[in-house]
């Protein structure tokens, strides 16, 4: 099969597409054959920190296609199903989703809804997953409300379409109109722009009391903006390595703050199958975000778009 691989880690130069042989799936596991990979930042992250555990990595943890072989215990009348896949090229394994066929364990090859594409499956796994768990990590969220940081991220265009989805008030940040569009379309029911000196008024303008649980992008950026908003007892889940020069403890205490620091790859396994159970259940109305696609000989330049901050989905087009 045809598959972009590395064999140590570095710039995006490392990245070749070559021909390799096609994995089988071994007992429990399902083999997809790739139409569409998702890029994320955790591609490029790992691939310039992180040797390969074996003699080549594939990387990629999301993708979509169709289970077209199963291994030992897995029901065989799951080939053909259209699937979208999550945590392929998870720690322990090189099968990522930048290649023709990946293998993985089958609960992580989750049935495509009707009506949802390949891209549209392909850019779920990470974003919408890492998304689902900062709101829903201490339970259901109906009738609070929810201010999302960066709501035309990945991660944040996903969080403001699942708080909506769940019941929530949802507050999103974004830098500019173009943004706070996407994050209105996400479902949004107000926008603020960070940027602006007044944000913390205009937010508490939208939530007098306070906003009970924050998924935040940028913590250190944010942290004394989010401190103004947060109601008392509330909690701000972050997912990004923003450094942080000094922590206010005693602002934090004060207000009985829960900050909780969310790596999806550190979560257990239990917490990552609700989550992925929890963006099956709405994946068929989750919000599409702008597309750039790239070919797969293409996947450093499509690495380094996604480096650079590109605006929406960045998508493997797998031949
Ligand atoms: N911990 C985990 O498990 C996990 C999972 C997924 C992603 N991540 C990390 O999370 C980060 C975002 O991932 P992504 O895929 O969502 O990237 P993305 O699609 O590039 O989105 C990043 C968003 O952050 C916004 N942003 C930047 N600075 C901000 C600030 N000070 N306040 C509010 N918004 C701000 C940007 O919007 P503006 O241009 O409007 O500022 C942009 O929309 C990456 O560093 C990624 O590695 C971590």
């Amino acid at each position: 099969m045809l598959a972009a691989l590395y064999r140590s880690p570095g710039g995006s130069e490392v990245l070749s597409v070559t021909d390799v042989d096609t994995p089988e799936p071994a007992p429990g596991e399902v083999r997809v054959r790739l139409h569409v990979a998702g890029v994320n930042p955790t591609d490029w992250k790992r691939r310039t920190t992180t040797a390969p555990e074996t003699d080549f990595q594939v990387p990629g943890q999301d993708g979509a296609g169709d289970i077209d072989a199963v291994g030992e215990g897995v029901d065989a009348g799951r080939i053909g199903e259209r699937v979208w896949v999550w945590f392929a090229a998870r720690p322990g394994r090189r099968w990522g989703s930048a290649a023709q066929y990946t293998v993985l364990p089958s609960r992580q090859a989750v049935r495509l809804p009707a009506g949802a594409s390949y891209a549209d499956g392909a850019g779920l796994g990470v974003p919408a997953m890492t998304a689902w768990h900062c709101l829903y990590a201490d339970g259901p969220i109906t009738g609070r409300t929810v201010l999302v940081a960066g709501g035309a991220g990945a991660v944040g265009n996903a969080a403001v379409a699942l708080a909506r989805g769940g019941g929530a008030t949802v507050i999103a940040t974004a830098s500019g109109p173009d943004k706070a569009a996407l994050a209105r379309s996400a479902g949004a029911h107000w926008v603020v722009n960070y940027r602006d000196r007044d944000a913390a008024d205009e937010i508490r303008a939208h939530a007098p009391d306070g906003v009970g649980r924050i998924v935040e992008v940028a913590l250190g950026a944010n942290l004394e903006l989010d401190l103004a908003v947060l109601a008392p007892r509330g909690v701000i889940s972050t997912y990004a390595d923003d450094a942080l020069a000094d922590l206010p403890v005693r602002r934090l205490m004060v207000a009985n703050v829960s900050l909780d620091f969310v790596l999806i790859y550190g979560i257990s396994d239990g917490a990552l199958d609700a989550a992925a159970a929890g963006v099956a259940a709405v994946a068929a109305d989750l919000p599409r975000l702008p597309v750039t696609h790239f070919p797969l000989v293409e996947v450093a330049a499509a690495h380094d778009a996604v480096q650079q901050g590109a605006l929406g989905k960045v998508l493997l087009d797998i031949p």
